[in-house]
């Protein structure tokens, strides 16, 4: 690291971390020097096993060659281009792949860098089409209590997390929130919850308060995945389609981290059978290799965007300068033929009942208040202390970090996520970890 006037050479001080205890941090640094398949190796050279996938990025492991060497020979080809009125080759390739794989009726990708920008584009799409179809009157939001999309302006409104939202004091107006489906009531109950459909009877509510033809868009993460693992309840998330197919609301399925085989089908709109209007994506889009997301969009909402629009105009007047990156789209075509080549959305499938039932043994452990789970994801939450939440999954996240574990916490909820190509006995080794660590870290304030 070069030396500065102000920071000392090798001074972790002038990168301000994101969504970290800074302060706290840079006294005592867990970093992730090295990572390949399902292992890690940090600074100091100690092995750790990934639990999460880093962020339910990377479901066919760290640094596969394919992937480098995909990146390498784009970036030797055509390391940028604009998709402002050009274009480059390999973004049409890479849509048209990526729109094969995505439901029947998604037929159109847009591209992004990151989950938030796709969900603050798909508020944008919202508008634009209900304007379109001359109903630009439609301009209210429809979120849920405990749902995450993102830390964009858009997203942030969208936010049911409030730590997220409560240091900002301007968020978008027009947002209504609806109940979240977690009731604790059966805990330790796997997969979908057998009660709860009728909470999607809060946004019939909501129709009958705004007139459900003042409402755009509906946006539903199908499980909540950063706020521990809600499983919607067994015909919950049929009732929200019908709701707003009668009430001509988008509904937009947030499947930044359930997408790409993660509950063991390609998308959760095939797990569950729903056809959203519009799906957020990112993550393991590349593999995590590279940013990228996408929004994929039906024909209806692109073809009225479009139609509407005079001729030799720009019909959508949204973009980023990286939209659509070449080496961006060469990661994505690379991790997608390799989920292919590697059948790696049938082997999370095949690996669900062996990794739930693994979770599942913690039950039972005095510190384990409840487990949920569908497909390779899997919330563990434990007892926190006192009235401070967040502390003990804090601390225990921190504990994991050394005894050779990566599991990402929030609050107080571990979310294991492992690769689709972990192996069985990595699976037992991360449940041994996580409950030695459980039995060893004292309850703290
Ligand atoms: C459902 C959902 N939406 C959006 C995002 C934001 O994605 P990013 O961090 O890539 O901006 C996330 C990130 O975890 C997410 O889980």
């Amino acid at each position: 690291m070069l030396e500065s006037p102000t920071h000392a050479a090798n001074s972790l001080e002038p990168h301000w971390m994101p969504f970290t205890e800074n302060r706290d941090f840079k006294q005592s640094p867990r970093l992730i020097a090295k990572a390949k398949g399902v292992e890690l190796w940090d600074h100091k050279g100690r092995k750790l096993l990934d639990g999460s996938s880093g962020l339910f990025c990377s479901p066919a492991g760290h640094a596969r060659s394919e992937i480098a060497d995909a990146v390498h020979r784009q970036l030797q080809e055509n390391s940028y281009a604009s998709s402002f009125q050009i274009g480059h080759p390999i973004s049409f390739t890479f849509a048209e792949t990526l729109t094969r794989l995505l439901p029947d009726t998604i037929d159109y990708a847009f591209f992004t860098n990151s989950g938030s920008e796709s969900v603050d584009t798909a508020i944008k799409l919202a508008l634009a089409y209900h304007r379109a179809k001359g109903e630009g009157h439609r301009n209210r939001f429809v979120s849920r209590a405990r749902a995450y999309h993102g830390v964009n302006m858009g997203g942030i409104s969208l936010s049911g997390m409030v730590r997220n939202r409560e240091t900002f004091s301007l968020t978008l107006p027009n947002i209504s929130t609806i109940r979240h489906t977690h009731t604790g009531a059966t805990p330790f109950e796997k997969g979908q919850p057998h009660e709860g459909a009728d909470f999607a009877l809060d946004l019939e509510g909501l129709c009958e308060t705004y007139g459900g033809n003042t409402i755009a868009a509906v946006f539903i993460e199908p499980i909540a995945g950063s706020t521990g693992v809600l499983v919607p309840p067994k015909g919950y998330l049929e009732k929200i389609r019908e709701i707003c197919t009668a009430h001509g609301i988008l509904l937009v399925f947030d499947e930044v981290i359930t997408g790409f085989g993660r509950l063991g089908e390609r998308f959760a709109a095939d797990v569950f059978d729903i056809t959203p209007d519009i799906m957020t994506m990112a993550k393991a889009l590349t593999n995590g290799c590279i940013p990228m997301g996408a929004v994929g969009a039906n024909k209806e909402v692109y073809k009225t965007i479009t139609e509407a629009a005079p001729a030799n105009a720009v019909e959508f007047m949204h973009g980023y300068t990286y939209s659509a990156h070449p080496v961006a789209c060469a990661a994505g075509l690379a991790s997608l033929a390799i989920y292919e080549k590697e059948g790696l959305f049938a082997r999370a499938k095949e690996l669900t009942p062996y990794f739930l039932d693994a979770v599942w043994s913690l039950q039972g452990h005095p510190r384990v208040k409840d487990l949920r789970g569908y497909g390779l994801m899997a919330g563990i939450e434990v007892e926190a202390h006192g009235k401070k939440v967040g502390a003990q999954g804090t601390a225990l996240q921190k504990a994991m970090f050394h005894n050779g574990l990566h599991a990402k916490f929030t609050g107080d909820t571990a979310i294991l996520a492992p690769q689709y190509i972990v192996e069985k006995t990595q699976i037992d080794e991360m449940i041994d970890i996580f409950r030695k660590t459980l039995d060893k870290v004292e309850a703290s304030a």
